[in-house]
């Protein structure tokens, strides 16, 4: 029996899960005060679902070099307001102009256009009083918590996610070669998730060789994770996603199927996981959760 097989990959992600939207709830409080329609957005789309892939891939990052969840949360609980602003931001009628999203109306579309923006604003921002929680700072070096707000904030501005996204919608029903999309892909969403499992792994202690492992399989899986979303976006179904198919088509956007081919695209993302669990070699059975994720990100279905 492959030792991978002695994970049960389901119920770690929905314990994972709840953890994470538990101390995400604590950290929020109740809308009030003038400010009260701004938080109720930010709470809309930050508790509308979400599958917490990044914080789960920060506290998997963390068990890997055998450190504990403690020592990540509020770091982990700080990348999924980054990528629910993300996300607001992604699906305002001046970006990718989406309807749908975690199942339920886009925040613009319930909140208007000017507090979705805000709203993703907030969501930004709080990420960094996240990341310098009292209860981290407690138990964590302040020189791993500043590489961290390093890494982070590379990976979210405009040498990561930010730059992807223009180059996205500015790529738009053009033709472009591979090199533009891996571009876009490695930038929009690899980089934000790279950057999620390495701090969690940094949080905990990890050592040079293990950062630098770690690095290397976020980086291929947050590829996958693209590929796969546009992937989705052709074969998938809006109902199970909580998000419009056939979009990318409609918009043209350029994506890997549409650059390289479906079929080659699925190849292309079933090499890359097989290399993320390649990059996992020095490790021992505290890895399995990664190596799962990184099979479970090209066959999901949502
Ligand atoms: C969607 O991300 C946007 C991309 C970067 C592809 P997810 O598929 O992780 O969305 P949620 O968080 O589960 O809603
Ligand atoms: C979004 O990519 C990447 C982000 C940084 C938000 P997409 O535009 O393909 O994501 P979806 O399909 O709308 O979730
Ligand atoms: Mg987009
Ligand atoms: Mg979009
Ligand atoms: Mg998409």
């Amino acid at each position: 029996m492959r030792s991978e097989e002695s994970l049960d990959l389901r119920p770690y992600l929905r314990e994972k899960k709840a953890i994470v939207d538990r101390t995400l709830e604590a950290h929020f409080p109740v809308a009030e005060g003038p400010a009260s329609d701004l938080i109720d957005a930010m709470k809309y789309s930050l508790f509308a679902g979400g599958k917490r892939l990044r914080p789960i891939l920060c506290l998997a990052g963390a068990e890997a070099v055998g450190g504990t969840e403690t020592d990540v949360l509020p770091a982990a609980c700080a990348l999924e307001l980054i990528h629910t602003y993300s996300l607001i931001h992604d699906d305002l009628p001046l970006m990718d102009d989406d309807d749908l999203r975690r199942g339920k109306p886009t925040c613009h579309k319930i909140f208007g256009e000017a507090v979705a923006l805000l709203a993703g604003d907030g969501l930004l921002t709080e990420s960094f009083n996240l990341m310098t929680a009292p209860e981290l700072v407690e138990r964590v070096s302040p020189h791993l918590i500043f590489k961290v707000i390093a890494l982070i904030s590379k990976a979210a501005g405009y040498r990561g996610m930010v730059g992807g996204q223009v180059v996205d919608i500015q790529s738009e029903g053009k033709a472009v070669d591979l090199s533009v999309v891996e571009f876009m892909h490695t930038h929009k969403t690899g980089a934000l998730i790279s950057a999620s499992v390495a701090s969690g792994a940094i949080l905990a202690g990890g050592d040079k060789s293990e950062l630098e492992a770690i690095t290397s399989y976020g980086q291929k899986i947050g590829l996958a994770f693209q590929i796969s979303d546009d992937i989705l976006d052709i074969e998938g179904d809006s109902m199970t996603m909580g998000k419009e198919s056939g979009s990318d088509e409609q918009k043209g956007k350029i994506t890997y199927p549409a650059v390289i081919g479906l079929s080659k695209a699925k190849q292309v993302q079933s090499e890359l996981v097989e290399a993320s669990i390649e990059s996992l070699r020095a490790f021992d059975h505290r890895a399995e959760p990664l190596r799962q994720i990184a099979r479970y990100i090209i066959e999901r279905r949502k």
